[in-house]
């Protein structure tokens, strides 16, 4: 007997903010590379919740740039399009149709409570009595996105672990008034290493201008590396410098595969025996060897016009199929299917 075990589901995503940077990768790229082998992946580009705190026509002008950017990068860091599929949510109807059944299947306090909303608004300098209503429902929206597809499993930054909570709570909701159609999708937050900015002041982002991205060339590279933060008290090459801490080390330990050379040059940098020239150096090659192979998919992909937007037409076809397998489940289970 031929058994094709299905495999389980992945649904995960980001909001289209454009180009991808070192930080993404750690944090969370190169999981989903690892994974796309071992489950049906399901990577959605979050659109509408980008509407959530930008709704102008402006914003919604720059989206297609970000989106075509953002999944260039997820294609050179490895994230296969025929094995994965990758998808704009504003192209689902299905999720808008998911998503007002599931409102009401959460209650206004519960929502209300979360800290990552308050800090959303916040981030987005919306005061209080300013809320929309659409931002209030952002969890919910989500569990729309996860449950469309009826994913087993949610691979997301700690920031978003409280919101696939609320998915799996409307899950049980919708199963048990209507019968079982949803899995209640479990989190992986995984280790996400926090990776510094050049800047050694907080977490890389673009927004602080700290980053160091996917796309950049090979000279970019060697000139942020060159003008990142490392020990200050080391002012000279003969000083004994502090290793923990120090960004340079941290993105040595992150993306330079020779631990010989890094011990090394941790052993002389705290003996005040190494020049910041030398591990920079060093540094910016290893950086360099890291994104070599993404250049070279990235040059493939440039060469083909057009290939990125039929990526994501050809994911929104294959969500799309999904989609309405789930919303014919949901319609079966609710008896919301008269008068068609
Ligand atoms: N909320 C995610 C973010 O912080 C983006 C997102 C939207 C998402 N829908 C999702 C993540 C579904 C995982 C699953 O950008």
């Amino acid at each position: 007997m031929i058994t094709t075990a299905k495999k389980p589901r992945i649904l995960t995503g980001d909001r289209p903010t454009g180009r991808l940077h070192l930080g993404h990768y750690v944090g969370s790229l190169v999981n989903r590379v690892k994974l796309q082998d071992r489950y049906d992946c399901y990577f959605i580009v979050a659109d509408l919740h980008m509407l959530t705190t930008k709704p102008t026509r402006e914003d919604i002008a720059q989206a297609p740039e970000n989106i075509r950017d953002m999944v260039i990068d997820y294609l050179a860091a490895g994230i296969d399009p025929e094995k994965s599929t990758i998808f704009v949510q504003s192209a689902i109807e299905e999720t808008y149709k998911l998503n007002l059944i599931f409102e009401m299947l959460v209650t206004v306090p519960r929502l209300s409570r979360l800290p990552s909303l308050k800090e959303m608004a916040k981030n987005a300098h919306i005061e209080e009595d300013l809320m929309p209503f659409g931002l209030l429902g952002y969890p919910v929206l989500q569990a729309a996105d996860i449950l469309l597809p009826r994913a087993n499993l949610v691979p997301v930054g700690k920031d978003n672990e409280a919101h696939v909570e609320i998915a799996r709570e409307i899950a049980r909701r919708f199963n048990g008034l209507y019968g079982e159609v949803f899995p209640e999708p479990d989190v992986m937050t995984g280790e996400v290493p926090t990776l510094v900015g050049t800047d050694g002041q907080g977490k890389m982002s673009k927004s602080l201008g700290n980053a160091i991205f996917l796309s950049d060339d090979a000279k970019t590279v060697e000139q942020k590396v060159r003008g990142m933060y490392t020990d200050p008290a080391r002012v000279r090459a003969d000083i004994p410098g502090k290793v923990e801490g120090n960004p340079v080390f941290a993105y040595h330990d992150a993306f330079n595969p020779d631990k010989a050379e890094i011990a090394d040059l941790k052993d002389r940098y705290r003996a005040g025996k190494v020049g910041d020239v030398e591990v920079k150096t060093k540094l910016a090659k290893a950086i360099n060897s890291f994104l070599d192979p993404m250049r070279a998919r990235r040059a493939e992909i440039a060469s083909r016009p057009g290939a990125i937007d039929e990526v994501i037409r050809d994911g929104n076809e294959r969500m799309r199929v999904v989609a309405r397998e789930t919303m014919r489940f949901v319609d079966q289970a609710m008896g919301l299917c008269y008068f068609r």
